[in-house]
């Protein structure tokens, strides 16, 4: 667990036993809230001690210029950075005199618990003030699924075995100090004091702030109201000023009195609504929660998880630190999509400022997956929001001297903000990524009508993009030249495999939904000569080949590159991008992160199993694994190829990326696209599945650690149970109509109340090809466990 810290492994929870301000602002990531609209980390409610104070509303950003030593056409000119929003957890205490301060005093006993089923982070402290004071402090804090504006904390101070005398400072704060940033000063400026007041009122427990954001225009109101409870002698007042809000409660406790606030907090935020129309907002989802009341807040809450879970848990029995893992990794990821309602899903998810709140393909290849087959919802939500980005992926196209759209490498809002265009704009794979996440989602739910009113016109539109960026040669072969595939240490290369592929499949999606909806695609003005030559240009796509070596090319002419001298690079080299030239990077046989085996996943079909062996043992030698999301990605190649014990290997560094700290970057906010990789790792990885179209396939695979894998998904309206044991598999259907599915290749149909039952086939194994000098994943997870029970 993270690095110095004391945390235990336990299936349901989170649980850090005393406190090390060493890792506090790793902590504060990991115990990070959020519903995918309103985020806060988790910052100890006093305040401070803070790695980085952060509350965030999903879609609140500042403008930045974006700096260039040299100008050059449709650079994009503008930044975009996620802001901290107003705090609303902060809760100060002082006891006696003193301020409630982790680095004064004596800290008698201190826990933080993340509990995954309830989706509460509870705190309890044991505090003796300097001057010998002491004090119970118990906190309970919830971002809530079912109410998006709504956060709350329950908030209690005992005292233990003295008169003391208590004032307890429940704030809201706007334009928070926050620590210096090392990134670019432009950036640094626009964001020191984002918020300009507008409004600010306090009456009785009630406080309510209202702000712009200078440059962007954006309005955002935070509301919050109080429950006090203690004995007499407890007063309370409010006061306001421009960035403060402020509830004071004053008591006097005697050994064993307790004072308890319940502090809700509404959020709200409007780049077109009125002053009044965004207050009344806050305020009135405000009263919705005060009548829901703490209780009703927390049971909602456990609600919503339980049926969260019973649709998404997955299971593993051998390693119990994995198990906590995964489940972890599915909290994070529902909470950064659950209610993100038509806009973005950031890299960081609401979990910290990292990568500037930005949202990359990570969304559409890495988190919509998993949601797609548990929380389907979120994800109509994720690509309505990618649909309502179109214009500006129009004019970007436009400006680009392009057909149709190119969606951004990086934004908040819809515009291109990544200011390096080999490793941005030319990423043009984005597109097919987000046409695929949009079939797949289509056929796993059947949903028509987004189909019809969303889907058709993202394919159209990308597809219109592959056709004018790519052109056919002499001999009518379809070439997609210049293009960054996933991996950034190759950039600007012809006929990138992984992009000529996902464009492929993007392109014949495209000519067979407009065949589907005829009516749709003549009002998006195609005629079948457009749509036959998508299929065209889909038939005739290039897909690089040495045949002498008898493996794909990661582009046209890679393999003929010169190798990076890897024996030469030292350990502590790694990340390669922050150590040597990228002119260097870009001209060797060197991955940053899976590409062509990415495309081997992603277009199965394109590849034999023969190929798809000899293509993973060329890679592995070549990959470096400077991006979270490469291990997820090589651990389901790995295990589809048979090399179940570096899949093992490579699923654990995925799912420990975070709360190992292993990139040593959590503190900027946890990788949600690793995190939803350990579901990928485990369910496409060891449970083979394979959704194509109206096909459903899985070929099972334990690895050697495991005694059990069971996982659930949400498909073609039915709803089933696979479970994995050492030497069978066991098919459920839980809900629905029978299931066609494939096992292994044999057709088998699951009935409900009938499971099936299958012998694991037996693999042989190979000895898996070996990773660059000092980049093999680790293999502390591999003591096998004794098969036989003991
Ligand atoms: C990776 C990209 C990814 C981005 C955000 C980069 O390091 O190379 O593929 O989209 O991080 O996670």
């Amino acid at each position: 667990m993270i690095k110095h810290s004391n945390y235990t492994v336990e299936p349901w929870v989170l649980r850090e036993c005393g406190i090390n301000l060493d890792v506090l602002p790793q902590s504060e990531s990991v115990f990070a809230l959020s519903n995918g609209h309103v985020g806060w980390r988790g910052n100890l409610d006093e305040g401070e001690p803070h790695g980085l104070p952060g509350s965030y509303l999903n879609g609140v950003h500042e403008l930045h210029p974006l700096p260039y030593a040299e100008a050059g056409y449709g650079y994009p000119e503008s930044g975009q950075t996620v802001i901290n929003v107003t705090n609303g957890k902060i809760i100060r205490l002082l006891v006696d005199d003193e301020p409630f301060d982790l680095r004064y005093g004596t800290v008698r006993s201190h826990e933080r618990v993340l509990d995954f089923r309830t989706g509460l982070l509870h705190r309890t402290c044991e505090w003796v003030s300097p001057a010998g004071c002491t004090v119970k402090v118990r906190s309970t804090r919830l971002v809530s699924f079912t109410q998006r504006a709504i956060a709350a904390v329950r908030f209690e101070v005992e005292a233990v075995d003295s008169d003391v005398r208590l004032v307890v400072q429940s704030e809201l704060m706007a334009n928070e100090q926050l620590p210096r940033s090392d990134g670019d000063p432009r950036a640094a400026v626009a964001l020191e004091s984002p918020l300009v007041s507008e409004e600010h009122f306090a009456a009785d427990a009630r406080l309510r702030l209202v702000h712009t954001t200078a440059r962007s225009g954006l309005r955002v109101a935070v509301a919050a109201d109080h429950v006090v409870t203690g004995p007499d002698s407890t007063r309370t007042s409010s006061e306001s000023g421009a960035d403060v809000g402020r509830v004071t409660c004053t008591a006097q406790l005697k050994p064993g009195e307790v004072l308890r606030l319940e502090k809700t907090v509404s959020y709200g935020w409007s780049s077109t609504r009125s002053l009044p129309g965004v207050r009344d907002q806050v305020d009135a989802a405000l009263a919705q929660a005060m009548s829901t009341g703490w209780d009703g807040l927390v049971g909602e809450q456990r609600q919503y998880l339980d049926d969260f879970w019973s649709r998404a848990d997955v299971e593993l029995d051998g390693d119990e630190e994995v198990q906590q893992a995964v489940r972890f990794a599915l909290f994070h990821v529902l909470q950064a999509g659950a209610r993100a309602e038509q806009r973005a899903i950031p890299a960081k998810g609401l979990t910290g400022s990292g990568y500037d709140g930005h949202s990359f393909w990570d969304t559409e290849t890495f988190v919509l997956p998993l949601l797609t087959y548990t929380s389907p919802n979120a994800v109509e939500e994720a690509l309505r929001w990618r649909h309502s980005t179109l214009p500006a992926a129009q004019d970007r196209a436009e400006q680009l001297g392009l057909e149709g759209a190119a969606f951004p490498w990086r934004t908040i809002e819809g515009s291109e903000c990544s200011a390096y265009w080999p490793a941005g704009t030319a990423a043009f794979h984005v597109n097919a990524d987000i046409a695929d996440a949009a079939v797949r989602y289509v056929t796993a739910t059947g949903d028509e009508g987004f189909e019809r009113e969303i889907a058709v016109e993202l394919l159209v539109e990308t597809a219109r993009l592959w056709r004018s960026l790519g052109h056919h040669d002499h001999h009518g072969v379809f070439h997609i030249d210049g293009v960054t595939g996933p991996d950034e240490y190759s950039a600007a290369m012809d006929d990138n495999t992984y992009t000529n592929l996902m464009a492929r499949a993007n392109l014949r999606h495209a000519a067979d939904a407009v065949e589907r909806h005829p009516r749709k695609a003549a009002e998006l003005g195609v005629d079948d000569e457009e749509s036959a030559a998508w299929r065209d240009a889909a038939d005739a796509m290039h897909k690089p080949y040495n045949s002498e070596l008898r493996v794909h090319e990661q582009h046209a002419g890679f393999t003929g590159h010169q190798l990076w001298d890897f024996a030469g690079t030292r350990a502590d080299q790694y990340p390669l991008l922050l150590h040597f030239p990228y002119f260097d990077l870009y001209r060797k046989q060197v991955v940053k992160q899976a590409d062509l085996v990415l495309a081997m996943y992603l277009r199965g079909e394109e590849f034999d199993a023969d190929h798809k062996a000899r293509n993973f043992a060329y890679y592995e030698p070549l990959t470096v694994r400077d991006s979270s999301l490469s291990a997820c990605v090589q651990s389901v190649v790995a295990a589809e190829v048979g090399h179940l014990r570096l899949a093992y290997d490579y699923l654990v560094e995925a799912a420990l990326l975070d709360l190992e700290d292993t990139e040593n970057n959590t503190r900027d906010g946890v990788h949600i696209a690793s995190l939803a990789g350990t579901w990928m790792a485990l369910v496409a990885g060891f449970g083979g599945m394979r959704h194509r179209g109206d096909d459903l396939e899985f070929t099972p695979k334990l690895p050697e650690r495991l005694r059990r894998l069971a996982f659930k998904l949400h498909i073609f309206g039915r709803r089933l149970a696979v479970e994995i044991r050492t030497s069978s598999v066991t098919y459920t259907l839980l809900e629905g109509d029978p299931l066609p599915l494939k096992h292994c290749g044999e057709q088998i149909t699951v009935t409900a109340g009938a499971p099936v039952e299958r012998k694991l086939p037996v693999w042989s194994v190979h000895p898996a090809p070996a990773q660059p000098p000092g980049r093999a994943p680790s293999h502390d997870h591999q003591q096998p466990f004794d098969r036989d029970g003991a």
